[in-house]
């Protein structure tokens, strides 16, 4: 199937013919791709008497040869899916079965993509960026510390490397442009945290996506900050080149070093928010972040820290 797409992805027109011969099917067996193609990735297809096929839009799939050409100081094998429940679901597995860390998990789209707190990621068919890049830490607890904001910043800095103005962190996470989230961070671990791990680096971009009616926030893409169609190979090549700089800082001189740079970058520092943790809520104002990542806040005139994934801030209609 993904043939088929390979010889539409350049957005002429095809013959059935031209496509069957190619691919050394029938005319029929085609249109049943076509339709298919259709129904189970959403895409739209021009069929023109006379002309052919057309895909509406011109497509550029991910490409692990183009990546790692692109990325030449990271030479960690890149996994490339059609179609895959979750790139971190997958990372899991491979970890399970033996696979050697460092590994990246890129998927064109995923059928159960998930975010914090049990949310779902929604994850078209080559519009955005599902990564999941799978690293083995046996530093103990203080390679951990921080590691989701370090993330958080290294995909900022890739953002802003694209042209992509005003875009900030929130706390934990989250990467935004003024209210509206752009990326979202999901760091799933398994083995021992004190002792040898492995740690799956989750990182959702919305990439070229211009409408969905999934999404449940506030929402924007970098197609639609910058006016322009991004080459996703491109965009993981620089993910990965400003990660492995980020985590190599990290790694050597702990979170203490990084902890200011991140605060500078805090869209909501200083702001009167609501910190939400399931039914329960905590009013304050935001003072930063400790040496471990963890959330400074003034309550009722004391400042208290607070951590864990369950987390999550919001505004208050007073800030
Ligand atoms: C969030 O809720 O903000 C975190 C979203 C993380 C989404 C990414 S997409 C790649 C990776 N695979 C997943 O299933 N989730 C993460």
């Amino acid at each position: 199937m993904l043939t088929l797409l390979e010889l539409l992805k350049d957005g002429r027109f095809h013959s059935g013919q031209a496509l069957g011969g190619a691919l050394g099917v029938s005319r029929s067996a085609v249109w049943k791709q076509l339709q298919q193609l259709e129904s189970d990735l959403g895409l739209s297809i021009h069929k023109v008497r006379g002309r052919g096929y057309q895909l509406a839009v011109p497509l550029m799939l991910l490409n692990s040869v183009d990546i790692r050409e692109q990325s030449k100081d990271c030479p960690w094998t890149v996994l490339v899916f059609d179609s895959i429940d979750s790139t971190n679901a997958e990372a899991l597995r491979s970890i399970e079965l033996g696979a050697q860390a460092p590994f990246l998990v890129l998927a064109e789209r995923q059928m159960a993509g998930r975010g914090r707190r049990g949310r779902k990621w929604v994850s078209p068919f080559a519009e955005n960026l599902y990564y999941s890049l799978v690293l083995r830490v046996d530093g103990g607890m203080r390679q951990l510390e921080g590691l989701s904001l370090v993330v958080g910043l290294a995909v900022m800095q890739t953002l802003r490397q694209f042209g992509i103005v005003g875009v900030g962190l929130k706390w934990p996470n989250d990467v935004l442009v003024g209210p509206k989230k752009i990326a979202g961070i999901l760091l799933e671990l398994v083995g021992d945290p004190a002792d040898v791990c492995h740690i799956v680096l989750g990182v959702g971009i919305n990439v070229n996506m211009q409408k969905t009616d999934e999404v449940d926030q506030q929402w924007t893409s970098m197609r639609l900050e910058s006016g322009l169609q991004v080459d996703r190979n491109q965009l993981v090549a620089r993910l990965n080149m400003m990660l492995k700089a980020y985590l190599a800082r990290h790694q050597l001189q702990g979170f203490a070093s990084i902890q200011e740079e991140w605060e500078q970058n805090h869209l909501w520092q200083g702001r009167a928010v609501s910190l939400v943790a399931g039914v329960n809520k905590i009013d304050g104002i935001v003072m930063g972040i400790d040496q471990q990542g963890a959330l400074r806040l003034k309550v009722d005139g004391i400042e208290s820290v607070y951590s864990g994934g369950e987390l999550s801030l919001r505004l208050r209609d007073d800030s």
